[in-house]
């Protein structure tokens, strides 16, 4: 048999008198049974949890024999022990009509000390794993973990808690999905920094300093940058579109990419604006690219995202990047394009039965001058882009009405997901 005495624990856990450990356990006063001052079965419950708590910890301070003989005695003395004091305060000085049920309580703590105090005993007579295994020296972990879950204040044969493994945000799925019909396209993936340089953010996207079209972007700029010459200042990228440069001056052409990531604009949160929010890009650079194969790769693209049966239309609009620049809308996936839900008026398409779902353009020849080098000479390359909100789509295709609702993390919304 082991000496009585656990190597590593007993000792630092007596104090410099000696005294039983149980003494110093994180209970710094010694509990004390306290009279019941109501018989409900909430203050009986309480009142247990409480005995519970310090018997469970005064059994994992039993360390040697010494110990246990002090913390049986403490608990089963018939004088004064905790069982007889929870004898006399809680049961003899119950009235009537709850002494049946204050009985049970009683039995059921007695039943707990018993245990406990048996449990300590047969810790430590366990034979010792050192004998068990010649040579092995048990580690005070070990030790811990034995103590702790033979005697200790964990009931191993309760259930364990169950973790929820969640789902996938709202917002991510539909990237992820968005994302996966251009992969299935041969698109690879890219992305990029969301504090990013003036340079990439604007003026290699032909925004040149003090264009107006910066004015369009809101932009949330890093402060105490001034110092620095304008294309060097840092701010939060406004869009994705910075990712593209950054790609062309890494990968030569032929280049097929889609960038998922967030961005950020000053605009006041309400129902469709959020300061932070998400985008998805794409950009095909090859020797003979046209804008029909813009409108085809869209029109396949959306049709597998959305369903075979919706249409896409594309009107002239103006980006600086691209030349010439579109909007494209979907025919509404809500109503079929009618622009009526039976006899109400269609709202996500504002009756229009058009939904606006990206910007997009040929590639203008003066991006690729800032990747010229890279093989991307604009006599010799063209290429098309495009940009999407991936809130926005996602609101419309799960009927959310408050984009605040994907962040503000309240489980009972995102629940739905799962
Ligand atoms: N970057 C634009 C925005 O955030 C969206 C966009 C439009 C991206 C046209 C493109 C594009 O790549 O070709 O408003």
């Amino acid at each position: 048999m082991r000496s009585k005495s656990p190597p590593c624990l007993s000792e630092e856990r007596r104090d410099k008198d000696g005294a039983p450990a149980f003494q110093l356990a994180a209970r710094n006063v010694a509990y004390t049974v306290s009279k019941l001052t109501d018989y409900s079965a909430g203050a009986l419950e309480r009142a247990s949890a409480e005995l519970f708590s310090a018997l469970g910890e005064e059994a994992s301070a039993v360390k040697n024999e010494a110990d246990w003989k002090v913390f049986r005695d403490r608990w089963m003395a018939r004088k004064n022990g905790v069982l007889t004091q929870v004898n006399e305060l809680w049961l003899k000085a119950a009235p009537r009509e709850a002494k049946r049920e204050v009985g049970q309580v009683v039995n059921r703590v007695k039943e707990q000390v018993e245990q406990k105090i048996k449990g300590a005993k047969d810790w430590l007579d366990a034979p010792s794993l050192e004998i068990m295994h010649p040579g092995y020296t048990v580690s005070a972990e070990e030790l811990e973990k034995y103590r702790f879950e033979k005697i200790g204040s964990v009931d191993i044969t309760l259930p364990g808690i169950r973790r929820p493994i969640g789902a996938e945000h709202p917002v991510v799925k539909t990237t992820n999905e968005m994302v996966r019909v251009f992969q299935k396209l041969g698109y690879s993936v890219a992305e990029g920094p969301v504090v990013e340089t003036d340079y990439y953010n604007f003026e290699s996207l032909n925004f040149p300093p003090n264009h107006p079209a910066r004015d369009t972007q809101d932009t949330l700029f890093i402060a105490g940058q001034q110092a620095k010459p304008q294309r060097e200042r840092l701010l939060l990228r406004t869009h994705t579109s910075p990712v593209q440069i950054r790609t062309m001056e890494k990968m030569r052409p032929p280049l097929r990419i889609v960038i998922p990531g967030t961005v950020h604009r000053n605009d006041p949160p309400d129902a469709s604006h959020s300061p932070m929010f998400h985008q998805i890009e794409g950009l095909a650079v090859d020797s003979n690219i046209t804008f029909g194969d813009l409108k085809g790769t869209l029109d396949h693209a959306m049709k597998e995202f959305f369903g075979s049966s919706v249409k896409t239309s594309f009107r002239p609009s103006f980006f600086p990047f691209t030349e010439p620049s579109a909007e494209m809308y979907v025919s509404c996936f809500i109503c079929g394009g009618s622009g009526r839900r039976g006899s109400d008026p269609c709202r996500p398409c504002k009756q229009t039965g058009w939904i606006e779902i990206l910007g997009c353009g040929m590639v203008d020849p003066n991006v690729f001058e800032f990747v010229k080098d890279n093989g991307y000479d604009p006599r010799k390359v063209s290429g098309f882009a495009f940009g999407m909100g991936a809130d926005r789509i996602a609101l419309l295709k799960y009927g959310v009405d408050d984009i605040q609702l994907f962040f503000q993390g309240d489980v009972r919304f995102l629940r739905q997901w799962a």
